[in-house]
Formats: C-alpha cells, sequence, structure tokens
C-alpha cells in the first residue's frame, strides 16, 4: 500500500507525525507533500525537526496569499503529483486551506481520501476552517473522527455510516511521544515561566486581531494581567503584523517570536493557564490538565469543556477574573480515543479497506 501525506500549515505537522510513525513501522510506502502554506523555519522546518520527522518528499512552495488564490495554487501544484504518485490513499489532516484544496482535487481525479480529524466543527461560519471542514467531510471516502461528538456530527449531516471511522486524538498521540523531551528543552527556564504563575497566551485567529479594535482590548486585559504575573505570549506572524501596524503598548507581556513544538510543549506544561484561540491547543492543554480560557465564542473541541479543562471567554474585560478563578486538573483530561493509540487505528482503518 502507498499513502501519500498532504500538509501545509503548522498545526497539520504533529498531526501528520504519529500517522507517518506508525505507518512506517509496518512497511507502508508513503510520500508526505508538504504545500507550502506555511514557510518560515519557526512556522515549518522547525516542526519538522522537534517532530523527529524527515523533511517532505516534495514541497509545492504555495506560500502566502488570499483565500481563493492561495487554494487555488494548492491546486494546481498538487494535481500533477497526485497524477504522477498514484496513491492508494490521499490522507489530509485537519482543517486548513491545505486540506480542503488537496481533497477537492484528488477526488476529482479518482483518488481515495482519508481525512484524519473528521467531524470536528464549531458551528461557526465565519471561520475559513469550518468551511474547510464541511468541504473535506463531504468529499473523502474515510472519515477518521478524534471523538465520539464527532461521529454524531457526521451521522447528523447524513454521512454514510461504512464511511465513519472513530480512532482518537492523533495530536495527543504526538504530545504523548514528545512531552518527556520537552519538558528536558528547559524553555520554561529562558523565558521565565517555571514558577507555575505564568500566563501564555496564543493569538492568530482573523476574528481577534484583525479588527484593530479588538485587539486593543485584548492587549489591554493582557497588560493588565502582565502587572501581576508573567504573561508569555510567542507570536504568530500575522498577529505580530497586526500589532506592529497598531502600534499598540504591551507593557509587561513578554512578547516571543513563535516557538517550536517542542518548547511550546514545554511552555503550556509550565503555565499556570493558557490563554489561546488556537484549536490544537485546547487539546494539548486539556491533555496536559492545564486550565485553558479560549477567547471565543464557539469552541470546535466541546469535549476539553465537558472535561472542566477549557472554558469560554470570547469577552477581554473577563480575562482577569477567569485567570484568577481558573485551577489546575487534578488529572489531565482524556476523552476516550485520546489515548497515545490513534495513529495505529488510522493505519489500520487505511491498511483493512
Ligand atoms: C492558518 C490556518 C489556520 C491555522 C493557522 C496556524 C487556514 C485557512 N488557516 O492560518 O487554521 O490555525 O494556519 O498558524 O488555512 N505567514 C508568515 N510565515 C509563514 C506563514 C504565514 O509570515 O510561514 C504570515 C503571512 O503574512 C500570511 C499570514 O501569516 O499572510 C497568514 O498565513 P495563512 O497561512 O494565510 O493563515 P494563518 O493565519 O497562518
Amino acid at each position: 500500500m502507498k499513502i501519500l501525506h498532504i500538509v501545509g500549515a503548522r498545526p497539520n505537522f504533529p498531526k501528520l507525525a504519529p500517522v507517518y510513525r506508525a505507518a512506517r513501522a509496518v512497511g507502508v510506502s508513503q510520500v508526505v507533500v508538504h504545500t507550502g502554506q506555511h514557510y518560515d523555519d519557526a512556522m515549518s522546518d522547525a516542526f519538522f525537526r522537534d517532530l523527529g520527522i524527515h523533511a517532505p518528499d516534495i514541497n509545492l512552495g504555495v506560500g502566502s496569499a488570499t483565500h481563493a488564490i492561495q487554494t487555488a495554487r494548492i491546486m494546481e501544484r498538487i494535481e500533477p503529483v497526485l497524477l504522477d504518485e498514484r496513491p492508494d490513499w490521499v490522507v489530509v489532516y485537519g482543517d486548513v486551506n491545505s486540506t480542503a484544496a488537496a481533497a477537492l482535487v484528488a477526488v476529482k481525479i479518482g483518488q481515495r481520501v482519508a481525512h484524519v480529524e473528521a467531524g470536528v466543527r464549531s458551528h461557526d461560519r465565519s471561520m475559513p476552517e469550518e468551511i474547510n471542514r464541511i468541504v473535506v467531510d463531504r468529499l473523502a471516502d474515510l472519515l477518521l473522527t478524534p471523538s465520539r461528538t464527532a461521529d454524531a456530527t457526521l451521522r447528523a449531516e447524513g454521512e454514510p455510516e461504512g464511511e465513519i471511522v472513530f480512532v482518537g486524538n492523533v495530536m495527543v498521540d504526538a504530545l504523548l511521544y514528545a512531552v518527556e523531551r520537552a519538558r528536558l528543552t528547559g524553555f520554561r527556564h529562558r523565558v521565565g515561566a517555571e514558577a507555575g504563575r505564568a500566563v501564555v497566551v496564543t493569538l492568530h485567529r482573523p476574528s481577534n486581531v484583525d479588527d484593530p479594535a479588538r485587539l486593543a482590548r485584548i492587549v489591554d486585559a493582557l497588560r493588565s494581567l502582565a502587572e501581576g504575573r508573567p504573561v508569555i505570549f510567542p507570536v504568530h506572524p500575522r498577529t505580530r503584523a497586526r500589532l506592529d501596524a497598531a502600534r499598540l503598548d504591551v507593557g509587561a507581556v513578554r512578547l516571543l517570536p513563535p516557538v517550536g513544538y517542542l518548547d511550546m510543549l514545554d511552555l503550556v506544561d509550565a503555565a499556570a493557564v493558557l490563554v489561546t484561540d488556537s484549536g490544537g491547543l485546547q487539546v494539548e492543554s486539556a491533555a496536559l490538565g492545564v486550565p485553558c480560557l479560549t477567547m471565543r465564542d464557539t469552541t470546535e473541541w466541546p469535549e476539553t469543556i465537558d472535561c472542566g479543562a477549557n472554558r469560554l471567554v470570547p469577552e477581554p474585560a473577563a480575562l482577569g477574573a477567569a485567570v484568577a478563578a481558573a485551577r489546575r486538573l487534578a488529572h489531565p483530561a482524556r476523552p476516550e480515543g485520546w489515548d497515545g493509540m490513534a495513529a495505529v487505528r488510522v493505519v489500520e482503518s487505511l491498511r483493512s479497506r
């Protein structure tokens, strides 16, 4: 069997790594195609090094552009690769533009598509990721889900029962594999997060950072927090551009360049509280037992709320009280299938078809 993996943006890489390892362990032939949606070392290559997977076999070099141009470039450049490689399965991950673009091309040339992280929904169609998820799940032949909620969502949307396979959460596989190495990086000490008091922040969603008025209110809230405790904020390039343009005073908030996978894991593990709008970090903090405050109206990971690890705090003015009230979980949250074996089930499922 030959599988061709498509990845493109930072959150894809930790999902690829465990599936790649599980497939290699059983002798499956594999090709990794990177679309080049993310291209900075800190957003891309650093992750391949940290995750211990070799560099992509093919990089399409699409880079940044509007949604339409980026999606179109990926489609145009991936088609000849798929025609040339003729894989038994095209495996796509998560919800980024690369995921949707590749799935659309593959199904139209008659290649089978498996979607890792199928059925995840925020029910907020203003998020580009939500559109990508819906499109990919309609098109894919095999829907590999991370949770029972996702199974139920796909059934309710009319997906055939035979296409839905519950495998669990591959992000948790990656985390369990790497967490001890992450703790050895010493990153928490280098950035002053060692006392278990730090608030770690990541924000990059257009809904938070593209509106200068909202961004200013968020920065106000973070600046107040930083008067009492360390606030450490690795900044996504999109957010950095918006912060620079708005010339906001961040006070004692410690801004860092984007950090790699292991450093970020160490930072979250060391945090008293995580403040984020990321999807993946909601899962990772829950799996580590670190309380998460999600600065959004909706989440695609309701199980992190159900287990008490996560809370939605869309209003910046409410952040201070929410941080003060947040408590570390006595035990990390491990919903069904968040057990380190999801990638093995992904590969079993691909092989059995
Ligand atoms: C993308 C994903 C989002 C994911 C995020 C993680 C989509 C629709 N969105 O959003 O789901 O949570 O990745 O990072 O696919 N840039 C760089 N260097 C890079 C990459 C991007 O400087 O290596 C800058 C560019 O200015 C670019 C901007 O970041 O225009 C946005 O990049 P893009 O890939 O369009 O979307 P993200 O916001 O990163």
